[in-house]
């Protein structure tokens, strides 16, 4: 295959699916060339440095945690809320960094996490037909007329809550709540039983060698890597006129960043390899994520290697395996040892949470968590059979205490107790630490 010249636009000549169709198209262009006006919500050199750690990855010297929200909204805004995300991570990653024995790369699903593809371009209720909810970028969940219209106005929104919420989590992993003696203070109240009992001990065992290394003269008033963390965000890079005008061409080294998020990826329903979301991602240089479902081929994926990732780059490309827990075993030992042997740079992520979506005969949308893990467990051996590395998780996952995954104290008949996702249901703090000490015995028994 032989590919045009790329430019920042020349994703708009191709196909772009799961676009909203906005129909003041003057007004539209003017959120553009006003978006092209802010400043770029992260700088090249972060988007660099996670490709270095992504490369950490792809050789097994490093995990990657990526989680957050499925969507973010503008009406649930709340810093308590992105404190106890950001919280649960800390966590999670502590969990994996001490127990699992292996640096962790950290990075949130936020901060423009607002773009959602549907299955429907249209949503009937009692005969009335609108058009799909798709996410708050685009337009709003309410089922009215006026509120599912397209308006690009809340581009705006989207990037200045995004700003907001960039700002405070930047405060968080510099300014002393990820300093690693705070480490007993991460965990929420609503953590109880067993998993807080573990984390407990855990946090006991890491306060007793900071004193140690206190005595010794390293501590987090002289070793900055003990009391920060590097945080990364990232989105599904859906809405390619909100990702156009957040691309910029750095000026150190010429090369083109969408500087929305410093990781962006491309879906299950939108990764054609002919289509604009490969297009526009293929020319900037930001690391980048592929969905990959279960009927995903071997073709497909040296196809978007090279596209995406034409000099083989080690970093660049992040293949997210999003089968369910009974089609990951029947398709994805064939498909990895398929491409073992071509020689692609491929950091390999496991989402266990899309594939395995049911809904209750009661109405809800849910997730049972022991097929989470399932699918994650099948993840590491078939990566262990083959011998490659399975190299990190991807979550839906929130610092609120929801009732959205049956699983835990979490039974079917409570969902409703505490059920308010936008989209998909979400882990809560427990099954979250739950699922980081499973992963965290994995890595230490050696994937
Ligand atoms: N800076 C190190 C790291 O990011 C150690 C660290 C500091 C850490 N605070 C943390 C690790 C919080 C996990 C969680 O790995
Ligand atoms: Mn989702």
């Amino acid at each position: 295959m032989s590919y045009n010249q790329w430019s920042i636009d020349s994703w708009r000549s191709k196909v772009a699916l799961q676009q909203p169709q906005y129909s003041d198209l003057e007004f539209l262009k003017k959120v553009e060339e006003e978006l092209c006006k802010y400043p770029p919500l992260i700088f090249a050199g972060e988007a660099r440095s996670l490709k270095k750690h992504l490369a950490k990855v792809s050789k097994g010297e490093a995990f990657l945690l990526q989680g957050g929200d499925c969507a973010e909204s503008f009406s649930n805004f709340s810093v308590i809320k992105i404190r106890d995300l950001f919280k649960v991570i800390l966590q999670m990653a502590v969990v994996l960094t001490y127990a699992g024995s292996c640096p962790i790369v950290k990075v949130g699903r936020l901060a423009g996490q607002f773009a959602k593809p549907r299955s429907s371009d249209s949503e009937s209720i009692n005969g009335i037909s609108l058009p799909s909810y798709r996410g708050d970028i685009i337009n709003d969940i309410e089922f009215d007329a006026k509120a599912r219209e397209a308006n690009p106005q809340r581009m705006l929104q989207a990037y200045h809550q995004s700003a907001s919420t960039l700002n405070i989590i930047r405060a968080f992993a510099y300014g002393g709540l990820a300093d690693l003696n705070q480490v007993h203070k991460w965990n929420l109240d609503f953590v109880r039983g067993e998993n807080f009992l573990q984390y407990k001990d855990m946090s006991d065992k890491i306060n007793q060698a900071l004193s140690f290394m206190k005595a010794c003269g390293i501590d987090s008033a002289n070793t900055t890597s003990l009391r920060q963390i590097e945080f990364f965000t990232s989105h599904e890079a859906l809405l390619l006129n909100y990702e156009e005008a957040l691309t910029r061409q750095d000026h150190l080294t010429g090369k083109w960043y969408d500087c929305s998020a410093h990781m962006l990826w491309i879906g299950e329903r939108t990764r054609n390899l002919d289509g604009a979301h490969l297009e526009f991602l293929r020319g900037v240089d930001n690391p980048l994520g592929v969905k990959i479902g279960p009927s995903c081929t071997k073709d497909e994926i040296l196809g978007l290697c090279d596209i995406l990732n034409p000099h083989n780059e080690a970093g660049r490309l992040n293949l997210i395996v999003r089968m369910g827990s009974v089609a990951i075993k029947e398709k994805f030992p064939k498909l990895l040892e398929s491409i073992k042997n071509e020689g692609r740079e491929i950091v390999w992520s496991i989402d266990p949470m899309h594939g395995n979506t049911i809904k209750t005969d009661s109405g809800y949308k849910t997730r049972i968590f022991d097929d989470v893990l399932s699918e994650v467990k099948s993840f590491f051996e078939i990566h262990k059979s083959v011998g490659t590395y399975a190299g990190g998780v991807h979550l839906e996952m929130t610092g609120e205490d929801v009732t959205e995954c049956i699983g835990g104290l979490v039974k079917e008949e409570g969902l409703g107790i505490n059920y308010n996702t936008q989209c998909d249901p979400r882990l809560n703090a427990n099954q979250a630490v739950e699922l980081s000490f499973l992963i965290a015995d994995i890595l230490k028994h050696g994937r």
